[in-house]
C-alpha cells in the first residue's frame, strides 16, 4: 500500500457539514427572493485556475450560484499570485477597488486566498491596510473554505485562516469547472526545488502525489462526460510518485502514471506541465513517443542558457544536459512542438551569461518562449544576491530576446501553411469576436470562420496564413 498525504475524511465531512449550514442560510435569503451570488477571480498559474474551480465548487456547494462580475456579488474570493511583483501588485490594486462596492453594500463578505497571501508579510498587509477584507486563508487551508464563511457569517469577526502544519492533499472537494471540454487535473502539489528565484516551495509547501487511483478516476470521469483535452498540473510532474514509495520502495512514477491513463479510451489529448530538465527522464519520452493520447507537445523550462548562472539558480542541470533532452526528444518525435520559460536579468547575469541565453535560443528553436524580467522575492536567496541588474538593462535584453523568438516562431509556423491540422474550437476569439479561435495538437491558435465548428469541437482545418502567433485555417474538405 502507498501512503499519500491526504487530509483525514473526518476533516473533508466535517467541511461538508459547514457548507450545508451556509447553504441552508442561503437558501432561506434565496426564497425570500434574494439568490445569493459568488464571484471568484484568479490570478496566476494553471494550478491556481484549478484551485479555483475547487473553490467554485464549493461555493456552489454553499449555495451560491456562481457570477462573473463583482458588482452583484454576495461573496467576493480572490486567489492570489506571487510568482513576480507585478502579479501581487495587480491583485493588491483589484483588492483595493473592491473597497467601494464594499461601502456600498456592507454585507458583502470578501476573501483573499492563493499564494500572496501565504506569506506572512502579505497577509498583515491585507490585515491592517484593507480592514474590510473578511477572510484570509493561504494554499494549505483551500478546503476549509465553507467553515470559514459560516464562522463569519455566525460571529461577525474577521478571520486570518493560519496555515495548516502540513500541507496536505484534499481529495473528496467539489468542483466547478470553467469549460466543459478543457480540464485541469492537478497530479500533486508542491515543490521541494528552491531554484534561488521562485517564491512557490514558499508558498505551496513540499511535494505530495494524489494517489494514481484518483487520478484515473478523475481523468477517466472527465473522458466520459467529453473533455476533449485534459492538461495534468504538477510544479515539477516528474517527481510525481516519489514521496509515495510502496513497501518495497517501488514508485509508480510519472511516466508510469501517464502509460496508464494513455490507456483510457476516447478521443482526447492529454497534456502536462511542468517539467524540470533535472528530472525529465528518456522513460517519459519513450511512453510520449508510443501513447495514443499524449500531445506532441513538451514544455521544458530552461531558464538561462548560460551554466553559471543555472548552477546560482540552483536548477540542478547545465545546457549540455538540456540540449540532450532536446536531441532525444526530437528524435524520438520529430514533430514535437517545444516551449520554454526564459528568466531574464538574473543578478549577476553578464553580457556573455545572456548571449549564451539567446545561443541556446538558436539552437533549439523553440515553437514559444514564455519569457520573464527577474523579479526579487521575498525570502528567497537570489533576492540576497548582489549584482542585481538594473531595470533598463533586463529590459533591453527582455527586448532582444522577443526579437529573436518572433523571428523563429514566424520561420517554424510558415512550413504549416497548407497542412491539414485537427483544432480544438475554443469558440470567440478574445481578439476579434467575429472569428473562432482554436488550438492545435502542439497548442498553436488558430482562427477561423464561425460557420466551420462548434465551440468544444475538434475540427480539421487547412492552414492558409501564419503569424507570429497565429495561424489561420480554412474547413480542409
Ligand atoms: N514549476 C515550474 C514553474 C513555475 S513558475 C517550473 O519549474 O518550471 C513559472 C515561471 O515563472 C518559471 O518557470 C520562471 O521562468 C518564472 N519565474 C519564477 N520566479 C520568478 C521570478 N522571481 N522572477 C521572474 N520570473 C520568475
Ligand atoms: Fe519554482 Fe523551481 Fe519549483 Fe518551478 S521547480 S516551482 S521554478 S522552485
Ligand atoms: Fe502559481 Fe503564482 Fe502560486 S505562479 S503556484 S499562483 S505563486
Amino acid at each position: 500500500m502507498r501512503k499519500y498525504r491526504t487530509v483525514p475524511e473526518n476533516l473533508i465531512s466535517e467541511q461538508r457539514e459547514f457548507a450545508k449550514k451556509v447553504k441552508d442560510i442561503n437558501c432561506r435569503s434565496a426564497k425570500e427572493g434574494n439568490v445569493r451570488y459568488a464571484y471568484v477571480l484568479t490570478f496566476g498559474c494553471q494550478q491556481n485556475e484549478a484551485d479555483s474551480e475547487r473553490i467554485a465548487g464549493m461555493c456552489e456547494s454553499m449555495g451560491y450560484t456562481l457570477c462573473k462580475e463583482p458588482d452583484i456579488a454576495d461573496l467576493i474570493i480572490v486567489n492570489t499570485c506571487a510568482i513576480r511583483e507585478h502579479a501581487e501588485k495587480k491583485a493588491l490594486s483589484i483588492i483595493g477597488q473592491f473597497k467601494h462596492l464594499k461601502e456600498s453594500k456592507p454585507d458583502m463578505l470578501i476573501g483573499v486566498c492563493g499564494c500572496m497571501v501565504t506569506q506572512e508579510h502579505r497577509k498583515n498587509q491585507i490585515k491592517h491596510s484593507y480592514p474590510y477584507v473578511d477572510f484570509v486563508f493561504g494554499t494549505s487551508s483551500i478546503y476549509r473554505l465553507p467553515g470559514i464563511v459560516f464562522d463569519k457569517l455566525s460571529k461577525n469577526k474577521r478571520i486570518f485562516c493560519p496555515e495548516e502544519a502540513e500541507y496536505l492533499v484534499a481529495e473528496g472537494m467539489p468542483v466547478a469547472r470553467e469549460s466543459d471540454f478543457r480540464a485541469w487535473v492537478s497530479v500533486m502539489y508542491g515543490c521541494n526545488n528552491f531554484c534561488t528565484y521562485c517564491i512557490v516551495p514558499y508558498v505551496r509547501g513540499r511535494e505530495r502525489s494524489r494517489s494514481s487511483e484518483d487520478i484515473v478516476a478523475e481523468v477517466g470521469e472527465l473522458v466520459g462526460k467529453g473533455y476533449k483535452d485534459i492538461t495534468l498540473l504538477g510544479q515539477n510532474v516528474n517527481s510525481y510518485g516519489k514521496d509515495a514509495p510502496d513497501e518495497h520502495g517501488n514508485t509508480f512514477d510519472f511516466a508510469d502514471l501517464l502509460e496508464r491513463l494513455d490507456k483510457i479510451d476516447g478521443d482526447y489529448y492529454l497534456r502536462f506541465m511542468t517539467s524540470h530538465p533535472k528530472d525529465a527522464s528518456s522513460k517519459l519520452i519513450d511512453v510520449m513517443s508510443r501513447s495514443k493520447h499524449i500531445a506532441r507537445q513538451f514544455h521544458l523550462p530552461v531558464q538561462s542558457g548560460s551554466d553559471r548562472v543555472l548552477t546560482r539558480m540552483n536548477r540542478h542541470y547545465d545546457t549540455s544536459k538540456y540540449l540532450g533532452i532536446v536531441d532525444y526528444m526530437r528524435k524520438k518525435i520529430p514533430d514535437v512542438t517545444l516551449t520554454t520559460d526564459i528568466i531574464v536579468g538574473f543578478p549577476g547575469e553578464t553580457e556573455e551569461d545572456f548571449n549564451a541565453t539567446l545561443d541556446i535560443i538558436e539552437k533549439v528553436r523553440f515553437d514559444m518562449i514564455y519569457s520573464f524580467i527577474y523579479s526579487p522575492r521575498k525570502g528567497t536567496l537570489a533576492a540576497e544576491m548582489e549584482d542585481r541588474i538594473p531595470d533598463e538593462v533586463k529590459k533591453a535584453r527582455f527586448e532582444r530576446l522577443l526579437e529573436l523568438q518572433n523571428s523563429i516562431a514566424l520561420e517554424k509556423n510558415l512550413p504549416l501553411v497548407g497542412k491539414v491540422l485537427k483544432v480544438l474550437c475554443d469558440g470567440e476569439s478574445k481578439n476579434n469576436p467575429e472569428v473562432f479561435s482554436g488550438r492545435t495538437e502542439g497548442n498553436k491558435i488558430v482562427m477561423f470562420d464561425k460557420d466551420i465548428a462548434r465551440k468544444g469541437d475538434f475540427v480539421n482545418l487547412k492552414i492558409v496564413r501564419a503569424e507570429t502567433f497565429a495561424l489561420y485555417g480554412e474547413a480542409a474538405d
